[in-house]
């Protein structure tokens, strides 16, 4: 029977790059998705960015554009990540839409009405100068406990207690740097307690992985607290109706995005919504998402929508977190891998291959050892699946280029295809690790197969032609069939070699017959091996592999070094530079001389925020004549794959004009 199912994977943020963090839980997803498709299922998959909060206000301020400005490049960035990864969304939408302040603005006003928001005031930091309250990220202070200094408003690092931003000793913004003092405001929050007895029934009924539902257990042992749906202006959101100055907060509106990029595919395909959303629906609602945002997804969420009067999820799937070559993935020790390096070096399927490998049903997190994905890609998908077929392929173009009428070994065929019902159930339990296991054990019988039966050494006869063909003919069927297991994982490949085949590979049951009797196109390569060199650039730093590249010499002398007049200057005055959304125009005080320089810092920096700072920068660059004038020189930046630049700064009691050596 075919299923309606909708699936979602979390919204990413829309304030920085994706990183391979967010691609792996989208590639389990859009395996998932796949997968049903080829079951038959009516499947969509919907996704957007997540667009509001205080983050995005704050960085959209500091570099100096709105934050509709920021989301929409942001959006532009992740569109084309996901792309590159070859994930079908079916909609990617925003937060920051007509549709999800429709469905906003519904679910409030729902909730409200049937007595589950409740106001409250509320004593937080306020931030006087920038005049804003701040999250308790933003307040930084020496922890009361261990005395670390520097921590946040919530937690500290060095000692891991938590307390309330109020108790940190010296408190600051991180804002304006000043000291926050603290205000009551009124609040509006959720009574999620009142749902307890639906939850605890939705969680026996539903499908959760047992430490998910482990976790669960413990939250209703502590108790559910009533939950702070609002914030105060200034803030990057929706303006809560009948509230003016209070916004949702962002965690409110983001899951109800799945539900707006939902309407928004809905009105472009004319698809019947309140068939999915209806409490009684007969569709299957799928949420795939990484472990830290379980406590939204489970309690919250389940609640809302209940609350809404509408229906809840019939699962939520969660996913470990990614670590490269065993460690957290960090930007200082450059294992920050964004999606686009990795784009830029490598193509999409290893990297979808290798996810697939690693990915079980649990929660566990999990490693991409780079060794082991070069290892795994070139004996996996080369060594053992491509092989099949590039071993096959001649021998079909030299019998005439067709595929023999029959099998000379339909019993090992029908093992192959006996395996479809095992391999389909360890796609849907999300075990997909055990399923490449599995196929890649066929591919290993496969090539036996071939092995055993030597069509090179037959087609030297030529009374064998026959015989070399059907040989040929049952290794390109069993390449089919493990082909048809793997398309959910390898898209593009399963597209290619269906070109090859004259088949499609869309459907698992198109295995049930074996192609026999047609013409196969002319055989390309499906992959290509890894290259070790290239797959370890993935952690060196941008600007490292590019200065090795480019002068094969990595050393400089202390004389070419001694060329460089580098000196602290002041900034006197900045500027924005009309027609550049990069530049920044600069006067610069080298202690009684006066330079101008642009600089390409506008997208991290306000003209406001330089004046006053002391900056790095080379004097003896050569003047550039640009579009907007002569530059006089150069600022040094550090740059990272944030996509954002940091301006190298002096220590205290440098001046103007002094000198770097
Ligand atoms: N915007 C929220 C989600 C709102 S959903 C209504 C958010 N965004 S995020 O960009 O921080 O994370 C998006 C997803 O990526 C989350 O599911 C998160 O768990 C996942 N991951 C982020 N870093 C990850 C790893 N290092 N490894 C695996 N998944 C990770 O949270
Ligand atoms: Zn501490």
């Amino acid at each position: 029977m075919s299923r309606k199912i909708l699936v979602t994977s979390a919204l990413p943020y829309a304030n920085g790059p994706l990183h391979l963090g967010h691609i792996i839980e989208a590639v389990q997803t859009d395996i998932w998705v796949r997968f049903q498709r080829m079951q038959g299922h009516d499947c969509l998959y919907v996704c957007a960015e997540d667009t509001h909060g205080t983050p995005i206000m704050i960085k959209a301020q500091s570099e100096g554009i709105t934050p509709e400005e920021l989301i929409a490049r942001v959006a532009e960035e992740h569109r084309a990540a996901y792309q590159g990864f070859l994930i079908g969304h079916d909609q990617f939408h925003s937060t920051h839409t007509a549709e999800n302040r429709y469905f906003t603005d519904l679910m409030f006003g729902r909730l409200k009405e049937a007595g589950h928001i409740t106001t409250r005031s509320v004593r937080q930091a306020y931030d006087e100068k920038a005049g804003m309250f701040l999250p308790d990220r933003y307040v930084r202070g020496t922890c009361p406990r261990c005395k670390a200094v520097d921590q946040y408003g919530d937690s500290c690092e060095a000692c891991g207690a938590t307390y309330a931003p109020a108790d940190l000793i010296d408190p600051k913004s991180t804002v304006s740097g000043t000291t926050p003092v603290w205000r009551e405001s009124e609040h509006l929050f959720f009574s999620l307690g009142r749902f307890e007895e639906m939850l605890r029934e939705w969680v026996r009924s539903g499908s959760l992985q047992e430490s998910v539902r482990a976790k669960l257990d413990e939250w209703f042992s502590t108790g559910l607290q009533d939950w702070d749906i609002s914030r105060d202006a200034p803030y990057f959101g929706f303006e809560i109706p009948g509230h003016p100055g209070k916004y949702f907060y962002v965690w409110f509106d983001a899951p109800i995005g799945y539900l707006g990029s939902f309407k928004a595919l809905c009105e472009r395909r004319g698809l019947d919504m309140p068939s999915y959303l209806a409490p009684d629906s007969k569709a299957e609602l799928h949420h795939f998402i990484g472990k830290d945002i379980s406590y939204f997804h489970t309690l919250f969420w389940p609640a809302v929508l209940h609350g809404s009067g509408l229906r809840r999820p019939t699962a939520v799937h969660v996913h470990g977190f990614l670590t490269i070559n065993g460690q957290k993935m960090s930007k200082s020790r450059g294992t920050f891998i964004t999606a686009n390096r990795y784009l830029e070096l490598l193509p999409a399927e290893p990297l979808r291959y290798y996810f697939a490998a690693k990915l079980g049903p649990g929660v566990d997190d999990i490693d991409l050892s780079l060794e082991d994905l070069t290892a795994r890609v070139n004996s996996d998908i080369v060594g053992k699946l491509v092989n099949i077929a590039s071993r096959c392929a001649g021998f079909v173009a030299r019998g005439g280029g067709k595929l023999a009428d029959r099998l000379p070994d339909p019993a090992l065929y029908a093992e192959f295809t006996a395996a479809a019902p095992r391999i389909a159930a360890l796609y849907e339990q999300l075990d997909y690790a055990q399923a490449m296991r599995e196929i890649m054990l066929l591919a290993d019988r496969a090539n036996q197969y071939v092995d055993t039966h030597k069509p090179w050494a037959l087609a030297k006869d030529p009374s064998k032609a026959e015989e070399t063909l059907g040989i040929a003919t049952q290794g390109i069927n069993l390449f089919r069939v493990l082909m048809v297991y793997l398309a959910p994982v390898l898209p593009d490949m399963a597209c290619h070699a269906a070109g090859f085949l004259g088949a499609p590979l869309s459907r698992f049951s198109e295995v049930d017959s074996p192609l026999l009797g047609t013409p196969l196109a002319a055989y390309q390569p499906l992959a290509q091996r890894l290259d070790p060199k290239v797959v370890n650039q993935l952690v060196a730093s941008p600007a490292a592999t590019t200065t090795a590249a480019a002068s094969g010499e990595p050393h400089v002398t202390i004389d070419d070094f001694s060329k460089l007049d580098l000196r602290v200057a002041k900034v006197a005055a900045a500027e924005s530079v009309e027609g550049s959304d990069k530049l920044l125009k600069l006067t610069l005080d080298l202690g009684g001389e006066t330079r101008t320089v642009f600089s390409g810092i506008r997208k991290s920096y306000t003209p406001e925020s330089m004046i006053g700072r002391h900056v790095v920068m080379i004097a003896n660059l050569a003047p550039r004549k640009m579009r907007f004038g002569v530059s006089e020189g150069m600022v040094l930046c550090a740059s990272g794959e944030d996509d954002r630049v940091y301006l190298l700064s002096a220590d205290d009691g440098v001046a103007g004009g002094m000198k770097i050596s």
